[in-house]
């Protein structure tokens, strides 16, 4: 508004600067400064523009990213088996009969109400209580489950333990 009345008041000096030398000269002067306060304003709301507009697309990014981080939560949360069957697991481990591996049963009995000791086997912060001499053919799996974010660990933990 100020700027504005500032720039009024040019006009109005150049309209009277018809009349005479130095009062000219002042309206001229009067009209710089007024074009001045106005490129000054623009250059103000193009920056303050800018800087709106990099918080909302740094705002939609992280809420995006949560959004992504809960689907896979959720998803992790009700399909441990399916973890367990998709990613290569039962090759090894069945349910209730020893093969390569030891049984799901064998090491839920070992787990049991161990549940975050389990997934820190999975998360390779733990040592092997089931079968220690066999680790070594165990280990390369646990590239697989590190790789996973919590929930999923939790939800082969969970799964593992239900087979009792
Ligand atoms: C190539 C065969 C093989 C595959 C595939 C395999 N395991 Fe194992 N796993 C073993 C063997 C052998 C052991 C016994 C050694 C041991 O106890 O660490 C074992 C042990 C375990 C144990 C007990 C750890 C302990 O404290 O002794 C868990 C838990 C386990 N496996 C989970 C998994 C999960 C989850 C997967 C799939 C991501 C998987 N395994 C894939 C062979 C395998």
């Amino acid at each position: 508004m100020k700027k504005l009345g500032l720039f009024m008041l040019a006009v109005l000096m150049i309209g009277l600067s018809s009349c005479g030398g130095d009062n000219a000269n002042k309206a001229k002067d009067a009209a710089n400064n007024a074009v001045e306060a106005t490129k000054d304003a623009a250059e103000d709301a193009a920056e303050a523009t800018k800087e709106a507009a990099k918080e909302a697309v740094d705002a939609t990014k992280e809420v995006a990213k949560d959004a992504a981080e809960a689907a896979k939560d959720a998803v992790a949360d009700v399909d441990g088996k399916a973890l367990f069957l998709n990613n290569g697991c039962v090759a090894c481990h069945q349910v209730d009969k020893k093969t390569v591996g030891p049984s799901i049963k064998e090491i839920a009995a070992a787990y049991d109400g161990k549940k975050e000791d389990l997934i820190k086997f999975l998360k390779g912060e733990g040592k092997a209580i089931v079968d220690p001499a066999q680790f070594a053919v165990m280990q390369p799996n646990l590239a697989t489950t590190k790789k996973m974010n919590d929930a999923e660990r939790a939800g082969l933990a969970d799964y593992m333990l239900s087979n009792k």
